[in-house]
């Protein structure tokens, strides 16, 4: 099959690296017979040579000055993405480039179509092509979920929304999805009615013992204070002796072979009790005579941190759980949050009501919990994971942050070698130059939406191959829902309208000129109730 012949819209100048500059001469304020306008910014282009066309997308239009400063000529910037054969392939990249003084015509509809249908077998899409509304925007859907996904935009630029029109899309074509959203807003819930587990804010429960002993330091042991040492090493060892008294233990086989790290249920206060008695331990001296051992009094500050932040009300989520308290009851966790056999296709975690100082652990757990389960899972190829981390510079600084860094550890883990696992996850943030660079330089798919930032513009041009940094330059001036996809999962770096999910998360604007007119009577009172008792359900 041959390719259209199209009017000429210009012609090369220049051409370095991937990037072609073509001199406009057709007006670009008049469609083309093709029904686009000549240099619209994320419109294709294509050069003939010889049988085939070399593919481009503009990525800006400029005027060239004279020397004496008048306009003398309008030049496209094109990104260079690809060939299109004699026989209607498309392949990526360009095997021979064009040349100066080449002729450039416009991409017709039916190659654009065939071009943005490569991935059309995998029948999964969640928009439409901004520049072929007509047509689904189809992505490979094993890339695209496996090799993690970042989306990045302002605040109110869509990125909810998109990630809620992804995960609709998905949860309705594949019945056995597991994927687990951190919902740091409480915002999904209300997107997935159906097939759908959701935990509420004040339902949500990680048993203190889950955490493995580098979380439970990053919970207890102050490194600042000179005896963070021991206070590691007593700790450790009071979890070990505490795991090995369990009843199940012995149901569980595990005799001496035992870790501070394996997921045994202990009671804590037995812990709390081994540190006590150490700290006012007594030895006998070289007379016979009791004196103070050598670590007498000194879990002092540690044991008050201890019992303070066991016994916080905002900590009971971990530490007094209600529904998980044996290791009877893990198996039932797991499946629930990875849905597994629960008739379930998606888990959406509320953590609105997680205080801050915990965020990092819970995510950090429960990322940890996930990667662990596949990691000992024998048929981990069959059972593929989605992780979603809203919001994710909170919790995912670039910056070293004590606070944070067992969540860092545990995503920048799945980041790095979750795709062995079976583990994809979407990132989802509006600050990416706060985000940790090892998380978002490892996704393979960027959903790049309305970012004015420069700075965070500048971050994201980096972020993205250097031919296609030109390309960003779109960034400010994308419509809210739309985004600029990038990456191996698409045929093409397109613009995408993302489709309006149904029904849509509580995200949306709030409507100051309609209630600052009408106004609303509101019941203080029932506020501060929900409030001190952190409850939304009164
Ligand atoms: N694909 C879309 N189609 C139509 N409207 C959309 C679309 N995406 C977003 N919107 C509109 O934009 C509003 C904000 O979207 P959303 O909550 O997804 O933004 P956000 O980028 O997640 O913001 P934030 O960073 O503050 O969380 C929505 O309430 C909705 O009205
Ligand atoms: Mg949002």
């Amino acid at each position: 099959m041959h390719t259209t012949d199209s009017p000429s819209i210009g012609r090369v100048v220049e051409i370095t690296g991937e990037r072609a500059l073509v001199e406009l001469t057709a007006d670009p304020t008049r469609r083309t017979a093709e029904g686009c306008y000549p240099g619209q910014p994320g419109s294709h282009v294509k050069i003939p040579f010889e049988e085939h066309n070399i593919v481009g997308i503009v990525s800006g239009v400029r005027m060239d000055n004279g020397h004496d400063g008048a306009p003398t000529r309008q030049l496209a910037d094109c990104l260079l993405v690809g060939t299109l054969y004699p026989d209607g392939r498309f392949g990526r990249g360009v095997a021979v480039y064009p040349t100066v003084g080449q002729r450039v015509g416009v991409v017709a509809p039916e190659e654009l179509r065939r071009i943005l249908a490569e991935f059309v077998q995998y029948g999964y899409a969640f928009g439409r092509h901004s520049q072929a509304e007509d047509q689904r925007a189809f992505v490979q859907a094993d890339r695209f979920f496996g090799q993690h996904v970042a989306v990045l935009g302002n605040t109110g630029c869509g990125k909810s929304c998109t990630v809620v029109s992804v995960l609709q899309h998905a949860i309705r074509q594949y019945p056995n999805s597991h994927i687990i959203v951190l919902d740091l807003h409480g915002e999904y819930a209300s997107a997935f009615p159906d097939n759908a587990l959701l935990v509420p804010a004040d339902k949500v429960e990680l048993p203190y013992w889950l955490l493995n002993f580098d979380e439970f330091q990053a919970l207890f042991v102050d490194q600042n204070e000179p005896t963070a040492q021991n206070q590691a090493s007593v700790l450790r060892d009071a979890i070990v002796r505490a795991k090995m008294t369990t009843d199940s233990n012995e149901q569980l086989g595990l005799g001496k072979a035992i870790t501070a790290d394996a997921p045994i249920f202990f009671e804590l206060p037995e812990v709390l009790e081994q540190i006590r008695s150490w700290n006012i331990q007594m030895v006998s001296n070289s007379e016979g005579r009791m004196e103070p051992g050598p670590l007498f009094g000194a879990f002092d500050k540690f044991l008050i941190r201890l019992d303070a932040r066991t016994s916080d009300p905002r900590f009971r989520f971990m530490f007094a759980p209600t529904s998980c308290t044996n290791d009877g009851h893990l198996p039932g966790l797991l499946r629930d949050y990875l849905s597994i056999d629960t008739g379930k296709r998606i888990a959406v975690i509320d953590l609105s009501a997680v205080p801050s100082e915990a965020l990092g652990v819970v995510v950090g757990v429960v990322s940890r919990l996930v990667y662990e389960f596949n990691l000992w899972n024998p048929v981990r190829q069959h059972f593929p994971v989605l992780m979603v981390y809203e919001e994710a510079h909170h919790y995912l600084p670039s910056r070293l942050d004590p606070r944070f860094a067992t969540a860092r550890t545990a995503v920048e883990r799945i980041a790095k070698e979750g795709r062995k696992y079976g583990i994809g996850m979407i990132v989802v943030s509006q600050r990416p130059k706060e985000l940790s660079e090892t998380v978002l330089s490892q996704c393979n798919t960027y959903v790049a939406m309305r970012l004015s930032n420069p700075e965070d513009q500048a971050y994201v041009r980096k972020l993205v191959p250097d031919s296609l940094a030109g390309l960003m330059n779109m960034l400010p001036a994308l419509r809210t829902g739309e985004a600029l996809v990038v990456g191996d999962s698409v045929p093409l770096p397109t613009k995408v309208l993302i489709d309006c999910p149904d029904p849509r998360p509580e995200s949306t604007n709030v409507e100051f000129c309609r209630w600052w007119t009408e106004g609303e009577p509101l019941d203080v009172e029932r506020v501060l109730k929900r409030w001190r008792a952190r409850r939304k359900d009164l």
